[in-house]
């Protein structure tokens, strides 16, 4: 079977008008911000654990111009839980150059706006065709999913080769006119979201099963071919938790590269270390450790974490030895408003019944 390229959009469009996702927070205008702040926070993110983290972000920095002027742990703070923290960094960073190089307003050339930090390809697609209307297509997991299954693409999505026939497959498929593009990119997202998912496609209900080579064949769901992944590595490191008389906390502010970059976190005591020698070592004073927290687990890309929280008790005197500009006592039971790593957070709330 050969796999129709005519009909394709005209399908796509007629089902999205009656079963695609129409009234999301950022669909009310067509407000390149707040589509662009979308588009970062919908990279690998699901659109209901997105919208929550969007309302609050679009109240605290409703325009590019409060997102420039906002101090980057504020940014950060709204971003707590999305993961991905470069994400939020690029966004604020970006927001710096349109309000620099282009009065605040932002661009509406390709060129321009895939220079922005943080965005590629796709993203700057997704913000021109949504906001301006222009004709660009839009290729992320969801529309990859739905060609690699209609047009039966083999090739390992890793590979340029791939990627590059999906592109292609792409505009062929797209419609000619930019508005037309528009509901055309959000149907294809809509599409790969809600029926032709990674198991248990919804093909029944798919408007393009007719035509498509994965039906065709009985197992849509072995493509795309999965990229050959390596099995995530596990680490383990104690978190030190050191608690003064007035039972606040110390946080410290991590390096700007790496995990958690810029994030507040607890200091770190590597496994087989004794948390109170390192307390020492680091802080140069003394400690009582009381019992252990429960173990948390906490996955990124490419490895676990294992996380062992140890509260150590210090002194008034030697509390107040400790100190610098990336480290901070924080009151427990207390909005922290500063960006924290998850398990941190995590790990304040439990502390609240416990100190
Ligand atoms: N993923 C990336 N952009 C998206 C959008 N506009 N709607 C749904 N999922 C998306």
């Amino acid at each position: 079977m050969k796999p129709r390229v005519f009909g394709f959009s005209r399908a796509v469009l007629r089902w999205y008008r009656a079963h695609g996702r129409h009234g999301l927070p950022w669909q009310r205008d067509r407000d390149p911000y707040r589509i662009w702040v979308s588009e970062i926070m919908l990279q690998q993110t699901q659109v209901v654990t997105v919208i929550p983290y969007y309302e609050r972000f679009i109240l605290r920095f409703p325009d590019i111009a409060r997102l420039a002027r906002a101090p980057i742990d504020a940014v950060l703070d709204y971003w707590t839980g999305l993961g991905y923290y470069a994400r939020a960094r690029n966004l604020h960073q970006a927001a710096r150059v349109i309000q620099h190089d282009y009065g605040g307003v932002f661009p509406d050339t390709f060129e321009a706006v895939i220079a922005l930090p943080g965005i590629g390809r796709s993203s700057a697609g997704a913000i021109l065709s949504f906001a301006y209307h222009r004709r660009h297509p839009v290729l992320d997991g969801n529309v990859r999913r739905v060609l690699a299954r209609y047009f039966a693409i083999l090739g390992d999505p890793g590979q340029v080769a791939t990627q590059e026939a999906l592109w292609g497959r792409l505009s062929e498929v797209l419609p000619k006119t930019g508005v037309r593009a528009a509901d055309f990119n959000q149907a294809m997202m809509d599409l790969g979201a809600l029926l032709c998912t990674r198991v248990r496609p919804r093909c029944a209900k798919c408007p393009l099963a007719r035509g498509c080579e994965g039906y065709a064949s009985g197992t849509p769901e072995r493509l795309p071919l999965r990229q050959h992944r390596r099995p995530r590595p596990a680490r383990q490191l104690t978190m030190l938790i050191l608690v003064d008389p007035a039972n606040r906390v110390l946080l410290e502010r991590r390096p700007a590269k790496g995990i958690w970059g810029g994030l507040w976190s607890f200091p770190e005591c590597p496994m087989g270390v004794d948390p109170k020698a390192r307390c020492r070592e680091i802080f140069g004073v003394a400690s009582r450790p009381l019992a252990p927290l429960p173990s948390i687990r906490h996955g990124f890309t490419h490895f676990t974490l294992t996380i062992h929280p140890q509260l150590l008790r210090i002194s008034r005197s030697a509390g107040a030895r400790i100190g610098g500009d990336s480290l901070d006592w924080m009151a427990s039971g207390v909005a922290p408003r500063r960006g924290l790593a998850t398990p941190v957070k995590r790990l304040l709330k439990q502390l609240d019944s416990v100190l």
